[in-house]
């Protein structure tokens, strides 16, 4: 029998109590063995609840209990997250979560400490909420050498686009919309920031190339930038604002892996994805491009990763594992400055030799937007050295 403490009963945690006793007799089908959820922890509490017996506020009492062997951490951030994921870990549980800041910045040692003790550290509900990747990547793609990542990895980024878009809303009233939905992080700033995208992709990068990737390594960019005009002029050229997360190994075996928002074709499968999807294009050497598409953010498709790890985690502990990760090497992301692209530029006056005029309706007088040709961004940021730069967005090709 498999006894499940939660930690955490916030919008993921709520969701998997929910699915692991509302459906309890299909999950327990599934995992070949019982699944049962024996405690919440919470600091609040919920006297209402039908699952209020369950409730406890001290720790020490799930780690103390033999009998509870996964231990689901949905608390987020890497403060009590941590403390509890390895003192679970240490007593011989395995922890499944959804905690990609953790798993992003500590994840090559919770692996090597779940390892020494026996158990397993799942966490494919970190990185694109409902849609399996983690394990397939790890697994099915396993004869590849992984090529390029790249990722639209933030539901709560993707759905302020898509409101900007289809319905005219301002960047602020967009992303209330997205914390109203539960898709933003309580403090949005690492949504619209670019930090989770970094996070994922990095947790994404390291299962990849098989050497822990650190987010301070990625150079990151938000998107807190971008207006109602670049959206129009992307509409404009065949195009739309996404937010990428890449990772492209180079001749040398480094990584050049960084976060930025793209004009990206329409007739890219990635800029297509709109609302809270996620989607991200894997290139192997022997597969080419693989894409895995879904609910990227939300209560129900988190859940939804996170009690397939507990089934994992039941059924096969010794199986349910991810390939191993390397250590850092300190020396080997780049940034993406030497990365060639085309660039969309707008200015507030004057023009870019070159370039491929923009036009939209209502453009103020003298504004000026183009596609450049292929550059890095030194060359572009020589060019433009003495123009009134209003934007400047790199183009996915
Ligand atoms: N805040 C995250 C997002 C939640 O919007 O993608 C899922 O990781």
């Amino acid at each position: 029998m498999v006894k499940v403490a939660i930690l955490g009963y916030g919008v993921v945690g709520s969701g998997v109590a929910e699915i692991l006793t509302g459906s309890g007799g299909d999950v327990r089908k599934k995992a070949d063995e019982l699944i049962g959820l024996k405690y919440i922890l919470d600091l609040r509490s919920f006297p209402d609840s039908p699952l209020a017996e369950q409730f406890v506020k001290d720790f020490s009492i799930i780690e103390g209990d033999p009998e509870v062997n996964v231990v689901v951490e949905t608390i987020g951030g890497v403060g009590a997250a941590l403390d509890f994921t390895e003192r679970a870990l240490r007593a011989g549980k395995s922890v499944v979560t959804s905690n990609k800041e953790l798993v992003a910045t500590h994840g090559r040692r919770l692996l090597d400490l779940a390892a020494e003790h026996g158990a397993v550290y799942l966490f494919e509900a970190s990185v694109g909420g409902g849609i399996p990747i983690l394990r397939p990547l790890s697994d099915c793609m396993a004869a590849n050498d992984i090529l390029e990542i790249c990722g639209i990895l933030n539901g709560t980024a993707n759905y302020i686009f898509t409101r900007m878009v289809q319905d005219g809303v301002p960047f602020e009233q967009a992303l209330k919309g997205a914390q109203a939905n539960g898709y933003a992080e309580q403090d949005p700033t690492a949504d619209v920031e670019g930090h989770d995208t970094c996070r994922k992709l990095c947790i994404l990068s390291s299962i990849a190339f098989g050497w822990h990737v650190l987010p301070e390594q990625v150079a990151t960019q938000g998107i807190t930038k971008i207006t109602l005009e670049d959206e129009a002029y992307a509409a404009a050229c065949g195009h739309r604002i996404k937010l990428l997360g890449r990772s492209i190994i180079q001749e040398d075996g480094s990584l050049c892996a960084y976060v930025e928002p793209h004009f990206v074709s329409v007739q890219d499968p990635l800029g297509g994805v709109e609302d809270v999807f996620n989607a991200i294009k894997v290139k192997g050497d022997a597969t080419g491009d693989v894409m895995f598409y879904g609910r990227g953010a939300g209560r129900l498709p988190t859940a939804s990763a996170v009690v397939a790890d507990v089934i994992a985690a039941a059924r096969k502990m010794e199986r349910a594992g991810y390939r191993p990760w390397q250590a850092n090497r300190p020396e080997g992301v780049r940034s993406p400055e030497q990365l060639e692209s085309r660039w969309y530029v707008r200015l507030a006056s004057g023009s870019f030799s070159g370039g491929q005029l923009l036009t939209r309706p209502g453009a103020a007088e003298g504004e000026g937007a183009y596609l450049t040709p292929p550059m890095s961004r030194q060359t572009l940021e020589a060019q433009l050295r003495d123009q009134k730069v209003l934007s400047v967005i790199r183009v996915l090709d």
